[in-house]
């Protein structure tokens, strides 16, 4: 199989893995719960669950407490593009190839939905418990979770991304706003994936630093993106940026060097995906796929 029917199969595989965790949408608060699986169930490329499941491979996981993770990531990630999309924040009416969230169901609902999500995954992640031999990594991973989707992870970006738009933003600043805004969940996602696996705290810490570089040079990527591609290609707006006066990598420092900042972070990535002793050939192609990704 080649890395494309690869990619393809496993996305399917996540795909089945999410749904089994969904809220079946019944009871007075139906809305919400419909609210809910219509971001997820729109698709995406299911990034987040994919890296968690491969770095647990590649630490040689095993168990079923993986699965429950990685819709708890996927729903988390959602829970923030629709907060995102908000008029109060991007103001977005497109998202995976449908009308966002709160253009379908009204921005109360989308608030909602939001929160729902984003707790609900913790409910999901913690019924691990029941299911571990070892739950000390499940209790580890949920406090993963937490700390990188809170005010120290993407909730901490996501602020100073907002409250800083169209204003001056520093070198210093925007570096925060990615490694938090979008770095945290990728660390996440790579970080359960070696605990559930066993890894050691020193793997751990050098699984957060390459998760890291990929995560900062994933939000460049898909500023680059918000500027040349297309909103068929990406299912959802382009020129969201500009429109916003957003401060991003090809604001600050142009579009040469975005891409060139892409290429030497994945690069460094894939560099820390090499030392470890289990390697994992998928893994290291999807870092190279994404530093050239169309959406
Ligand atoms: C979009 O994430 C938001 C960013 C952090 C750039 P993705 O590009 O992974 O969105 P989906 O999940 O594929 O829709
Ligand atoms: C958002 O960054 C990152 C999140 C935490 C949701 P963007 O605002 O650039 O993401 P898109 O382009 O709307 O997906
Ligand atoms: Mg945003
Ligand atoms: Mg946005
Ligand atoms: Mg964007």
């Amino acid at each position: 199989m080649n890395f494309e029917e690869q990619m393809k199969q496993r996305t399917e595989e996540v795909e089945a893995v999410i749904r089994k965790s969904l809220p079946e949408e019944t009871g007075f608060q139906k809305t919400v719960l419909e609210a809910m699986n219509y971001s997820v169930l729109a698709g995406g490329k299911r990034l987040r669950p994919m890296l968690m499941e491969e770095t647990w491979r590649m630490f040689g996981g095993e168990g079923e407490e993986i699965g429950l993770f990685m819709a708890a990531i996927e729903m988390i990630h959602t829970s923030s593009l629709i907060h995102d999309d908000l008029p109060a924040m991007d103001g977005d009416e497109y998202r995976r190839g449908r009308k966002t969230t709160w253009v379908q169901y009204g921005e109360d609902m989308a608030i909602l939905a939001g929160d729902g999500l984003m707790i609900f995954a913790f409910e999901v992640a913690a019924g691990a418990f029941a299911r571990t031999a070892h739950p000390e990594r499940v209790g580890e991973a949920v406090r993963i979770l937490a700390a990188k989707t809170g005010i120290y992870g993407m909730i901490g970006g996501q602020t100073v991304d907002v409250e800083l738009t169209g204003r001056p933003m520093s070198g210093e600043q925007l570096d925060f706003v990615y490694r938090l805004k979008t770095g945290a969940l990728l660390e996440a996602s790579m970080m359960i994936g070696a605990v559930l696996a066993g890894a050691d705290a020193e793997q751990v810490k050098a699984v957060e630093r390459i998760a890291c570089d990929l995560g900062v040079a994933f939000q460049i990527q898909d500023d680059i993106l918000d500027l040349t591609s297309t909103q068929e290609e990406l299912g959802k707006p382009v020129g969201s940026d500009e429109k916003n006066s957003k401060n991003t990598y090809v604001s600050l420092y142009g579009m040469e060097a975005a891409k060139a900042e892409v290429e030497r972070l994945s690069r460094r990535a894939l560099e820390g995906l090499r030392s470890f002793a289990g390697r994992s050939a998928f893994l290291e192609e999807l870092f190279v796929y994404l530093i050239h990704r169309r959406k």
